[in-house]
């Protein structure tokens, strides 16, 4: 179903299709240039020494847990609020997620309840920047440091969201960003592993090809591909102004939503990347109704994540999940891309009116 007011909407011009007729014209596609150029640039914006393309995020994930030698018998603590794709890397490189709750302020994992999860099994912390705020990374590294744990970030929804003046993705052992067109940066699909040490790049390397060049790692076919690498490296280059133009819609969001009564914006903090608009209805509301109403009307607007453990059964948790819970059932995502800031005025009040 195509909306009046789409959720979102990619943000691609006349320099990534001239970019993929470049491809196209000179007929390599594959392992080639573009794949190359792509990654360092990638790199280079973030202020790592490399960076590996993959084929979406969830593989990037699996993938920077395998080669960082996670696997069965080890636990990954993950925020129970998130999208599945970041449960399921940790399912697919065999190794057992630990949901952690979330903080009702930034609905990122509770850095007070890491400590308390922590077992002897437990070998990694994947803190994710859910709706482009950066998790709490200083208090996550210090942690890890202290337990010796390894951190894999989940930067999937967060690329070019600035933590203390570092990029999320380029402060843990492995940052992991994921291309979906619902992305501030797309591919299609697509993903990017980034990290320093330059052994762990080249394990993530040869594991998304067929583990080529090491042993003892099982190999796989998670390949970026030569046309994408085209389109990324185009969107890379327009990313901080389109970053830019997105803060100034959130920004007028935030002045519209004032008017609407009850409703609270989820997840402030600044700088940031903003994926979507996220708010909170007033506990009690019917989510569903608003949402439908919402389209009925052309506006599209979605719930997004619910807590992992309400929708996954027998799935580890360390404490009550209760915070993400009730963010999960009181989420509403409004639209935001690029032009989206003429039908503002037009949302919140069907939102005013719904409420
Ligand atoms: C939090 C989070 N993790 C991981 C992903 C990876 O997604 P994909 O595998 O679709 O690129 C996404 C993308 O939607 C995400 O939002």
């Amino acid at each position: 179903m195509i909306y009046r007011i789409p959720l979102a909407r990619t943000d691609i011009g006349v320099s990534e299709s001239a970019a993929v007729a470049r491809v196209m014209e000179n007929g390599r596609l594959a392992l080639g240039p573009e794949m190359t150029a792509f990654e360092q640039a990638f790199a280079a914006y973030h202020g790592v020494s490399g960076a590996v393309m993959v084929n979406s995020g969830t593989s990037g994930l699996m993938v920077a847990l395998v080669a960082l030698g996670v696997g069965p018998g080890d636990e990954v603590l993950m925020p129970a609020l998130t999208f599945v794709g970041t449960m399921n890397s940790i399912l697919n490189a065999g190794a057992t997620p630990v949901l952690v709750d979330v903080d009702p302020k930034t609905a990122n994992i509770d850095c007070d309840r890491i400590d308390a999860a922590i077992s002897d099994q437990t070998r990694a912390i994947m803190p994710v920047h859910l709706y482009g705020l950066a998790a709490e990374m200083s208090a996550i590294t210090d942690i890890a440091e202290a337990r010796e744990l390894l951190v894999v970030e989940d930067a999937c929804e967060a690329i070019g969201a600035d933590y203390r003046g570092r990029k999320v993705g380029a402060i843990g052992d492995a940052g992991v960003f994921g291309f979906y067109p619902n992305k501030m940066l797309t591919t299609g699909e697509g993903g990017m592993v980034i990290a320093d040490d330059p052994d762990l790049l080249d394990k993530c390397r040869a594991i998304v090809n067929q583990g080529r060049g090491v042993r003892n790692v099982p190999g796989y076919s998670l390949r970026g591909t030569e046309l994408a690498a085209a389109i990324g490296q185009m969107q890379l280059a327009s990313l901080d102004e389109r970053l830019t133009r997105r803060q100034g819609i959130a920004d007028a969001y935030v002045r519209a939503m004032q008017n609407v009564p009850g409703v609270e914006i989820l997840a402030r903090g600044e700088p940031r990347s903003w994926f979507t608009f996220p708010v909170l209805l007033p506990e009690g509301t019917n989510r569903e109704r608003v949402i439908e109403s919402l389209r009925d009307a052309g506006i599209e607007a979605a719930d997004y994540f619910q807590a992992i453990h309400k929708i996954y059964s027998g799935i580890k948790s360390a404490g009550e999940l209760n915070v993400s819970e009730g963010l999960g059932r009181r989420t509403l995502c409004l639209p935001l891309w690029d032009g989206v800031e003429v039908h503002i005025e037009e949302i919140t009040a069907a939102l005013t009116k719904l409420l």
